[in-house]
């Protein structure tokens, strides 16, 4: 049955001396028939060599030493039409470009990161050159004949925010939207963000030996006593079979592996890009079915992870006892012996003065809605206004006790309440 690998081919890996891009070339151009050509890019020419002459019989491989970081268009359109050998793009059945070369710093934080040079480099990289070859290589094979496939190499870090590799992140987030707009715009092309998981290679050991994030070191070192990254042969042997079967709606995010950043078992399917949800596994990783791109840190949020404060004791039976204060004279007890009185007081007034409830000061002071229209302030207080400011007097009093009670406390403990402040930032740093 025809496949994405199948007939003339032609295929572009950048980052293919090292690597996820080395196996890319291995791998795929093992399935590739004669006459199928191979372009290999990234700058260490030695190891690309190498990759070529390992390539099949049949297949036309070259390579070119090229760096992403200070390349140019000229430079890339020229690598690309070389490779042709004189060939028509149109006699390709199909053109697959992988753009897998990339590179972070570990070591930075944001706010060192105000060398304009350093991110021209770490965008041209991780970025632009992939946009600009990208378009070159549609412009090459324009035609209607050849079938376009394109490979993004994505990264959780373009997912997800993580401390001392800011630009990486950025770029790799802003890599995975380009091709997301790519795939609409060329619903003739097909389009793959694929996520590799944590892969051992030279990128991965990387941050064990330069990395100044200490938990991921931690988190990392644990990975490699337990041998439970992938290997480049697993995510690329699970990335053929996606390509083989396009289980992939073009633009769309696929993952083979484990969320490397959550041991929780949370299968949030973020929009991240629309992921698609991977069935299928590697061996020596901790298969889960998706990656949690919600970006909460769910761990953080869990009860058992949660500090009291030192003072926190102290702050409750504070405010337990302003709320007993507050609730003096409103307890059930008070309620039933204000209503008997109340009740007593309605039979005593019923009895002497038959049908009518009102007492004579209340008939007297009783106010006349047309006089407290036209001329308010000659029409007195009834006697239900007056307990309602009676009762706000009283209430004003008890606050204002309770308020000065309060001061005179807050200020016994000053000295307390300031040192948990104190601490508390310092949990919430690195
Ligand atoms: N390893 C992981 O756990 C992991 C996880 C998620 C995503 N990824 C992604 O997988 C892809 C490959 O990573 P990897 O782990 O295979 O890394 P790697 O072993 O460090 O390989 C990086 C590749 O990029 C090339 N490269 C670096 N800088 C370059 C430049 N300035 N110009 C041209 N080529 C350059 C390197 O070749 P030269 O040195 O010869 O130039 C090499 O071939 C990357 O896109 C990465 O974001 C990796």
């Amino acid at each position: 049955m025809a496949n994405i690998f199948t007939g003339k081919v032609f295929l572009l890996v950048t980052g293919a001396s090292r690597g996820i891009g080395k196996q890319i070339v291995q791998t795929f151009g093992a399935l590739l028939e004669g006459k199928s050509h191979v372009l290999l890019l990234s700058r260490n020419s030695e190891l690309l060599k190498k990759s070529v002459d390992d390539m099949p019989e049949g297949v036309v491989a070259s390579y070119k030493s090229i760096d992403f970081s200070q390349t140019s268009t000229r430079e890339l359109k020229d690598v690309l039409l070389d490779s042709m050998k004189n060939e028509k793009p149109e006699s390709f059945e199909r053109a697959i470009v992988v753009h897998c070369a990339a590179m972070a710093n570990f070591t930075q934080l944001t706010n060192e990161m105000t060398d304009l040079d350093e991110w021209h480099k770490s965008f041209n990289l991780n970025m632009f050159s992939p946009a600009v070859l990208n378009g070159i290589f549609m412009d090459v094979f324009k035609n209607q004949a050849t079938n376009k496939y394109v490979v993004n190499i994505s990264s959780y870090w373009g997912l997800k925010p993580d401390v001392y590799v800011g630009s990486y992140c950025a770029a790799k987030a802003a890599k995975d939207m380009f091709f997301k707009v790519f795939a609409l715009e060329n619903p003739d092309v097909q389009v793959l963000n694929y996520l590799p998981g944590f892969v051992g290679t030279d990128m991965f050991h990387d941050v064990l030996k330069v990395s100044k994030n200490e938990e991921l070191k931690k988190k990392i070192s644990q990975m490699v006593a337990d041998k439970s990254f992938v290997t480049p042969e697993q995510t690329v042997q699970y990335l053929v079979e996606v390509l083989k079967k396009q289980e992939y709606k073009s633009g769309n995010m696929k993952t083979s592996v484990a969320d490397p950043w959550s041991s929780v078992d949370s299968c949030g399917n973020g929009d991240a890009g629309n992921s698609d949800l991977s069935e299928a596994s590697s061996s020596a990783a901790t298969v889960q079915k998706s990656f949690e791109d919600s970006f909460v840190d769910s761990s953080a949020t869990a009860s058992e992870d949660l500090q009291k404060l030192p003072d926190s004791e102290q702050y409750l039976a504070r405010l337990q006892s302003r709320l007993k204060a507050i609730q003096g004279g409103t307890s059930k007890r008070d309620l039933i012996n204000s209503l008997s009185e109340a009740k007593e007081d309605c039979i005593a007034r019923l009895i002497t003065a038959g049908q009518n409830l009102e007492t004579a000061e209340e008939r007297e002071l009783a106010a006349n809605p047309v006089i407290r229209h036209i001329a308010p302030h000659l029409q007195a207080l009834t006697a239900n206004e007056l307990v309602h400011l009676l009762k706000a007097d009283v209430l004003q009093k008890v606050v204002d006790e309770q308020n000065n009670q309060s001061e005179n406390e807050d200020t016994e403990s000053k000295s307390t309440d300031s040192q948990p402040d104190i601490q508390n930032q310092d949990c919430n740093g690195l």
